[in-house]
């Protein structure tokens, strides 16, 4: 190659790479008394139409104004989030649903009595709500946050914040400011770091534009309490589906997508506790076989019946609580492992295990082996 187009292309390749890498203010924050002064400056860049990934008490999430369109943009791309992906809309301030949707039904209500808190409503849009967040759908999803932070940061802006996991897109959720860092520094403006945080799996997603209601997506708000609050309200197939479901018309585009996976091949066994230690054993063994490193997600009552090259566990599996905040974490320390393979003890589906177990089949993108 002639030395001048060469260097021409180096150069041209340099200025993108400036071009999209950002400078990334990580602030500490404290999560029961936010510094006005942090807050403030973190709003600042959200009216710009900037990114500033922030704690809730699900994971953390990565907000932008969610009624500015190049905003939004930015967070797919920050992200590589598929573009009919739509994004959950924060909010502080129960009113602000009556901007965000003209046609907000009876049963909403007793639902946002449960606000602040991780469940997300989806109900119809109005035109102040931009295609770019609702993915082009003619719904939103809404939902108002039980955190400090998150509410400081959404009244300062005086803006409702559209913001998805602050993963990248087919990663575990963060639930620490390490984990954002450790995905999107670089490619966004500010993280706001409160520590760990509280429930650790998303939010419940419910769908009030449907008859019954129906469940989307299970998550920190655990479906015997809807079904205690709304009496009539259904789970969608693919929430409790074993196997891949053909989804060609989802009704939340996010169940067609590759989600929450490690980077090792993840396998899920299920069944009674038993008969998943022995046949969780007889993989690992398999697999030890033909030379890969292989590690058990385990729990307390268990860990101990494995010998495997790494042990890790959730908590006790009397505790649902425990297990779903440490599920995204502990899949990213087996990334850091560098095992191949990660075995994991399926839980019963009751409570927040109906979310963890969501994650598990999905991350192991339905490689699930019933033991018996
Ligand atoms: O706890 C949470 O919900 C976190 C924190 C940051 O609030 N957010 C979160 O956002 O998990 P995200 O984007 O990772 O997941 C949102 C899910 C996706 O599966 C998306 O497809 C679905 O909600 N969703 C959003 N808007 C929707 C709509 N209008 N109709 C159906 N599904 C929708
Ligand atoms: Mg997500």
């Amino acid at each position: 190659m002639i030395p001048s187009i060469k260097l021409n292309i180096q150069i041209r390749k340099c200025l993108i790479e400036e071009h999209s890498m950002k400078q990334t203010a990580i602030l500490k924050v404290n999560g029961e008394k936010p510094e006005k002064d942090k807050i403030r400056a973190a709003a600042r860049i959200i009216r710009k139409g900037g990114l500033v990934a922030f704690p809730t008490e699900t994971v953390y999430g990565l907000g932008a104004d969610a009624l500015n369109p190049e905003a939004v943009r930015r967070i797919y791309a920050a992200k590589n989030r598929p573009p009919d992906n739509p994004i959950i809309v924060h909010i502080s301030n129960k009113k602000d649903v009556y901007r965000l949707s003209n046609e907000v039904p009876r049963n909403a209500d007793k639902l946002m009595n449960l606000w602040p808190g991780p469940l997300t409503l989806i109900l119809k849009a109005s035109s102040i709500v931009p295609k770019e967040t609702t993915g082009g759908l003619d719904t939103v999803a809404i939902r108002m946050p039980n955190h400090k932070v998150a509410l400081a940061l959404i009244q300062e802006s005086a803006v409702p914040i559209a913001a998805p996991s602050a993963n990248l897109a087919g990663r575990p959720s963060p639930t620490t400011a390490e984990h954002v860092r450790q995905d999107l520094e670089g490619r966004i403006d500010m993280i706001l770091d409160a520590g760990p945080t509280e429930i650790g799996v998303e939010s419940t997603v419910v769908d009030l534009t449907s008859k019954p209601p129906q469940v989307l997506r299970p998550g920190g708000l655990p479906f015997e309490e809807l079904r205690r609050i709304l009496k009539d309200v259904k789970l969608h197939p693919s929430v409790i589906a074993d196997k891949k479901l053909r989804l060609d018309r989802a009704p939340s585009p996010g169940m067609k997508h590759r989600h929450y996976s490690p980077k090792a091949q993840l396998i899920l066994v299920e069944g009674d506790v038993e008969a998943l230690i022995d046949k969780i054993q007889e993989l690992v063994d398999r697999y030890n076989e033909k030379g890969k490193r292989v590690g058990v997600l385990a729990t307390d009552e268990t860990r101990r019946s494995y010998r495997a090259d790494v042990i890790k566990s959730l908590g006790s599996r009397d505790s649902p609580t425990c297990l779903a905040k440490n599920l995204f974490k502990l899949l990213r320390e087996f990334d850091e492992e560098k095992v191949d393979v990660i075995i994991a003890e399926g839980v019963p589906l009751k409570h927040l295990g109906l979310a963890i177990m969501n994650r598990l089949r999905k991350a192991s993108g339905f490689n699930i082996v019933k033991a018996s």
